[in-house]
């Protein structure tokens, strides 16, 4: 008799965006007068810019042709891609990353969830809460958490670094030592970032105490700010303890087109043993490669015309950001990120839970955020919205909060 992965049973509810989704389409099934606007799950709104279009059509008439025809793509991606990579995200950046030291894959989810395969099950993680939900639930089915407490929120077996008001929304130092840290910055959900200075103590700790980091930075394109790092490669030494994850996503606008990339210098050991050579085999055996006719669009995101497209794209969406941050000021609300991100992050009023927030946002005002409390425990009585939505309907949304 066959026996399922056990792990999965642990989990508890589904996915937390799933379960956003299923509340919506009940909410719209009951009320199909109602125009309901979302700023909840952080999914583009504009258009793929027209270099990106250019570079999509151009490749798909090469497809077209048995000269320029394209069949596998190269396991670990094509030359001309992961060049542009550790030239414009790396080497103009004063960090050293080779070309082979890249990754190209369909995206920073999958990625962020697979990169845990490569570690013992024995290995103990440590991230920030609130937390993007990927990392913890893609070790929990790989069984490296214990049990989980519904009463906190957590699980045994896993140490969370709070990240919280007090704190400016930047995780400390655990007491425990971890092997395996995730830190996500600029963050997801609260918006915050942190420091050059302050990311390269958490590079000397991993070095000190023997820790991977796994660096998420999905939106350092949101970054404004002078001293706030793009890569945790500007950081001395994170070649020896830092994996980069980095996602086409929120740049350039691929939630839809899929692309991303994970970053293992070789320098990264353990023992003797580099994770580059693991990773590269799990690629190679499990991953065909993201599209050619995607990663042509992805070459583009760094031709200089998609560079200038693409900073008016991220203009727009902080000028939503901004729009949102001013509006809910305005209106009381205690509210930070939405400066280097583009996520702002909100106390519930009235001492509402992040739930109750979302039922009564959703039902008055008709507008979509994401429970504080979805992230973990400490995201309790917080609220996230996103920056990705149009102009016009980040400022209908306003209105109707201002409304409630
Ligand atoms: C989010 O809303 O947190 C993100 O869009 C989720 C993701 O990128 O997978």
């Amino acid at each position: 008799m066959f026996k399922v992965n056990d792990n999965y049973l642990k989990l508890p509810g589904s996915y937390l965006f799933s379960t956003i989704g299923k509340k919506v389409r009940e909410y719209k099934a009951a009320n199909p007068d109602r125009s309901v606007i979302s700023l909840g799950i952080g999914d583009v709104t504009q258009p793929l810019a027209p270099a990106i279009i250019e570079a999509l059509h151009g490749a798909v008439d090469e497809m077209a042709a048995a000269e320029t025809f394209h069949g596998y793509a190269p396991d670990l991606g094509y030359e001309f891609l992961r060049n542009a990579i550790a030239k414009n995200d790396y080497a103009d950046r004063g960090c050293e990353i080779a070309a082979d030291e890249i990754f190209v894959s369909d995206g920073a989810k999958c990625d962020s969830g697979n990169i845990q395969e490569i570690f013992s099950v024995d290995n103990k993680i440590a991230v920030c809460d609130p937390v993007y939900p990927v990392y913890v639930d893609t070790n929990v089915m790989a069984g490296r958490t214990g049990t989980y407490d519904a009463k906190t929120g957590t699980w045994s077996d896993v140490i969370y670094m709070p990240c919280t008001a007090e704190n400016g929304f930047a995780p400390e130092l655990p007491k425990e030592t971890p092997d395996i840290i995730y830190l996500c910055f600029p963050n997801n959900p609260t918006g915050s970032t942190i420091t050059k200075d302050q990311l390269q103590m958490w590079v000397d700790y991993a070095n000190k105490v023997g820790a991977v980091i796994i660096y998420d930075a999905a939106y350092e394109a949101y970054i404004s700010e002078e001293n706030v790092p793009h890569s945790i490669y500007e950081c001395v030494g994170a070649r020896t303890c830092a994996i980069e994850l980095k996602s086409f996503s929120k740049n350039a606008g691929f939630t839809g087109t899929r692309l991303g990339y994970t970053v293992i210098p070789k320098d990264l050991k353990s023992g003797d043993v580099m994770l580059h050579s693991l990773w590269a085999r799990r690629h190679g055996t499990k991953y065909n490669g993201a599209p050619y006719i995607v990663q042509k669009a992805g070459e583009a995101v760094y031709s200089p015309e998609g560079k200038k497209q693409l900073a008016g794209q991220v203009g727009y969406y902080m000028n939503n950001a901004k729009t949102i941050l001013t509006g809910l000021k305005e209106m009381g609300y205690t509210v930070s990120g939405g400066v280097n991100a583009p996520y702002i992050w909100l106390k519930t009023p009235a001492g509402m839970t992040s739930w109750e927030f979302f039922d009564v946002l959703l039902e008055k005002a008709n507008v979509v955020g994401t429970p504080g409390s979805g992230f973990g425990p400490s995201g309790e009585g917080y609220f996230r919205l996103t920056a990705f939505g149009t102009y016009e309907s980040t400022v209908e949304a306003l209105e109707r909060i201002r409304k409630i």
